[in-house]
């Protein structure tokens, strides 16, 4: 990001850049915890949830690549050492079950993961909305997709 496009962010930039270095860090976290449930996921019918968490893990990789992206370009870098994901994060890590075939609990998991990633990415648009322009951009966007990952599994569920 040039100097006038810095210049105009309307907003503490080492401020922002917290709040996105912490969302950073939990999509890590949530990245490795669905990943990590896609392949040990067990029982009777755990296909499907195996493809959803799979998707998801997808997805949450590369929320954390798009605000990597945007920190560096705000003229910072995110937390670089895999140790301090979880310590700067906005969550701890939540534990997957040890029963691995107890699909209720991992579709509890997700659904409260992806509920912490909405409020967290609703207070950044609304700090970020008027102000800049390009960090609001990207955040609605990766909240829509929380959005969407919520219902996925609130919908397996209620099946
Ligand atoms: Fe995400
Ligand atoms: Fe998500």
């Amino acid at each position: 990001m040039g100097k006038q496009a810095r210049a105009i962010v309307d907003l503490s930039i080492k401020d922002l850049v917290k709040d996105l270095n912490k969302a950073y860090c939990d999509e890590w976290l949530a990245f490795y915890l669905y990943w990590y449930m896609a392949q040990v996921v067990s029982g009777k019918a755990y296909e499907d949830i195996k493809e959803m968490l799979e998707k998801l893990a997808k997805d949450e990789l590369e929320h954390a690549g798009e605000i990597a992206d945007l920190i560096i370009k705000l003229g910072d870098f995110p937390t670089a050492n895999p140790m301090d994901l979880e310590k700067n994060a906005n969550a701890p890590y939540m534990m997957p079950p040890k029963n691995t075939a107890d699909i209720n609990r991992i579709i509890r998991i997700v659904t409260e993961a992806e509920a912490t990633a909405i409020e967290v990415y609703n207070k950044i648009a609304k700090k970020a909305l008027g102000k800049d322009h390009v960090t609001y951009q990207l955040i609605t966007h990766i909240l829509s997709e929380e959005v969407d990952h919520e219902e996925i599994f609130e919908n397996f569920l209620e099946r």
